[in-house]
């Protein structure tokens, strides 16, 4: 059954808008060869990141996520079976938004499953107006 993650995590002080970039096209290669879909989410303070794929998969990519140090406390909101995707379009589609840094630091420290849930589907809608990759 495949999997659906949902995490927020701590933006490093030193990341830099160019570091997300790289994350961006990193994590395009990887994780188109690997099957995964999802959605990435900068504040100026926190990431956010959709994960949906074979739970195979989602343990390998979660494990390089963990180990990458331009963030840090990676707090696993959502862990779910997923028969479908939310973000099947991309490899990895990519929202700036400043504005969703309050609520970012918040669901970080409320870790409220059902919150997150609605922040998802929130993420799904704001997604629909990016273009599909090719
Ligand atoms: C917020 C964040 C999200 C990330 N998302 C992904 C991802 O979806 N897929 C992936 O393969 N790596 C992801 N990474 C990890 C890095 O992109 C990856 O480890 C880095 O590019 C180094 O890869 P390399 O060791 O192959 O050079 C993420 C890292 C951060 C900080």
């Amino acid at each position: 059954m495949p999997k659906r993650i949902f995490y927020v995590s701590v933006m490093a002080a030193h990341t830099t808008d160019l570091d997300i970039r790289a994350i961006v096209s990193a994590s395009t290669i990887w994780n188109r060869r690997q099957d995964i879909t999802g959605l990435l989410l900068a504040t100026r303070t926190h990431f956010a990141q959709v994960l949906e794929g074979r739970a195979e998969a989602i343990a390998a990519v979660m494990e390089r996520i963990r180990s990458d140090d331009r963030h840090r406390s990676i707090e696993i909101l959502v862990d779910v079976d997923a028969a479908k995707r939310q973000f099947g379009r991309w490899a990895m589609a990519y929202l700036r938004r400043d504005d969703c840094s309050q609520a970012l630091e918040q669901m970080h420290m409320a870790r409220d499953p059902a919150q997150a849930q609605a922040f998802m589907s929130l993420l799904e809608a704001l997604s629909i107006d990016l273009a599909s990759e090719p």
